[in-house]
């Protein structure tokens, strides 16, 4: 007899749980926190909330079997097994080989395998199963990443009573560059099943909206693509909205955590133990050829060498985070990071005060929020990146209103931080002239941007994100709230179509049922 899972209204969906599993060499396994910002931004999201999610645990199984579901924090996790040879073509592959670069304006080669694509969608075939046992009739599904494109379509032809939304955290690439992708119809065709598609960046949503039209010649008007779905007669059209919401952080949550006076006793030891230095700069990333580590690390070494900088006044800590560590461009990348460093403490450093230091570690939140308070210069410099949560998370910590926030313009972070010292991290000169200029603009001045910044994440922390998601969710493919006579319009014809929809494939489930 098999016993049915339970069902819950909101199942969200991700490549990984918010855990991951680790067993030990004596195969003792533990949980431990996933990394990424998806994961930091969804955790207080889902706090309180009765809710299932569907991901993977970190690990691979022979088979790929999927191991027991099991709660977290009043969380139902709903595990998704991969096999060695899954992870490698869909994860490894597909997903970071393939998509991410193009994703991420080509800063390095994509690889494209045919074999990849047919893993990719064979493991979100078993994604949008998974998802379809544990999402009670009618409920809500809320996709994430570009990891799982294919999910609402596929989830959407074996439960049509279901809303799904998807959301994006990394950039959607230009025509140009999405043109490349040989399974690009599949791919939109994937996404379009489902009723709302959420981007960090107007500019996200506008380039969606425009593979839609110039490449595969569907009609879109404002910020809605209209279609008919493959397959069905050509009557059957639907309307997806396709927007900007833009992610961030808990607010309260970090900035209460950073008043506690552990992580301020903590900040000032890590000062302390690094001899007090007048400026003590902070680089937070994962270990990704995205975060512009390269073109950091360049600029501080020029710095150095043209003497206007120098330890143990000035020091830099890089904290790197392991991330996708079988990948060859990150295998590669590893290498030219540690190297680099290697370098420059080598020509740079004296006993007791090395020019950087490395940290390639993983910490718990508590260590995060006293590097970030610790910190007097804050560099986040990606040469393409969807959000950047480091960049939010330090102005969050930062209630003495110290600190200085570096931020390159290509973080989706800098269409809102826009107090922050702002550079191009492919102009090496002009990162150097930010990072002195963050240094040695007036306190005063300093204070005056941070207060701004607070104020603008305060406004806009991740609990507004994910209830401005919801809703629009919900009232996908309009607007919510704000009708016009035009939308009012558009509406009418949208519901009309879908309504026909739904009673299409009503009668089509009602037909293959038993
Ligand atoms: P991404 O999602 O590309 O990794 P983000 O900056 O948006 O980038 O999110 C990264 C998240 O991971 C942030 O919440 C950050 O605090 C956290 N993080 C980064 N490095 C570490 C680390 N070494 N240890 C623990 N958490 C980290
Ligand atoms: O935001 C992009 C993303 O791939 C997320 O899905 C994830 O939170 C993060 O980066 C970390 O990546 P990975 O899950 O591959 O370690």
């Amino acid at each position: 007899m098999t016993v049915s899972a339970p069902t819950f209204d909101l199942v969200v969906a991700a490549n990984r749980l918010p855990v991951d599993r680790v067993v030990d060499d004596e195969g003792t396994s533990t949980w431990r926190r996933s990394p990424g910002g998806l994961v930091t931004a969804m955790e207080p999201v889902m706090q309180g909330r009765e809710a299932a999610w569907v991901g993977w645990a970190g690990e691979t199984s022979e088979n790929g079997q999927d191991l027991e579901p099991f709660t977290v924090d009043g969380i139902f996790l709903r595990p998704v097994g991969l096999s060695p040879k899954e992870l490698e073509e869909y994860y490894e592959g597909f997903s970071n080989d393939t998509l991410w670069p193009i994703y991420h304006d080509v800063i390095v080669q994509a690889t494209f395998h045919r074999d990849w694509w047919n893993t990719y969608r064979m493991v979100n075939q078993r994604f949008a199963e998974a998802i379809a046992e544990v999402a009670a009739p009618g409920g809500t599904v809320w996709i994430h990443d570009y990891q799982l494109q294919l999910c609402p379509a596929m989830l959407r032809a074996i439960r049509p009573d279901v809303r799904i939304g998807w959301f994006n955290h990394i950039p959607f690439p230009p025509v140009e560059l999405f043109a490349q992708l040989p399974w690009r119809r599949a791919l939109v065709e994937g996404l379009l099943g489902a009723d709302f598609l959420g981007f960090q960046r107007t500019a996200d949503a506008g380039n969606f909206l425009r593979v839609c039209r110039r490449l595969l010649g569907m009609a879109t008007k404002a910020d809605t693509v209209t279609f008919t779905p493959p397959g069905d007669d050509t009557t059957a059209r639907r309307t997806v909205r396709a927007s900007a919401i833009p992610i961030s952080v808990d607010f309260r949550g970090i900035d209460a955590l950073s008043r506690t006076p552990e992580v301020l006793a903590r900040a000032a030891e890590i000062r302390a133990s690094l001899g007090d230095p007048k400026v003590l700069m902070l680089g937070v990333d994962r270990l990704d050829y995205t975060k512009g580590i390269r073109h950091r690390l360049k600029a501080y070494e020029e710095l150095l060498q043209d003497k206007m900088i120098a330890p143990p006044e000035v020091t830099l800590m890089q904290v790197a985070t392991p991330s996708r560590e079988r990948v060859d461009a990150y295998r590669q990348l590893r290498e030219e990071i540690e190297g680099t460093v290697g370098r420059i403490n080598g020509e740079y450093s004296a006993i007791g005060s090395p020019a950087v230091y490395y940290l390639y570690h993983s910490y718990p939140r508590n260590e995060m929020a006293a590097m970030f308070l610790a910190a007097d210069v804050m560099l986040v410099t990606p040469l393409r990146d969807g959000m950047n949560l480091v960049a939010k998370e330090y102005v969050t910590c930062r209630h003495d209103l110290g600190g200085a926030l570096v931020l390159s313009e290509f973080a989706g972070a800098w269409h809102e931080l826009h107090q922050a010292f702002i550079c191009n991290p492919h102009d090496i000169e002009g990162v150097k002239q930010t990072i002195l200029r963050a240094i040695n603009t007036p306190v005063d001045e300093r204070q005056r941007r941070m207060k701004a910044l607070r104020k603008r994440v305060a406004t806009h922390d991740v609990q507004r994100w994910a209830s401005r998601y919801l809703e629009a969710l919900a009232s996908a493919p309009f607007r919510p709230h704000r009708p016009t006579r035009a939308s009012d319009m558009e509406r009418r014809g949208a519901e009309r179509a879908n309504r026909a929809n739904q009673r299409r494939s009503d009668n089509a489930s009602e037909e293959v049922g038993d």
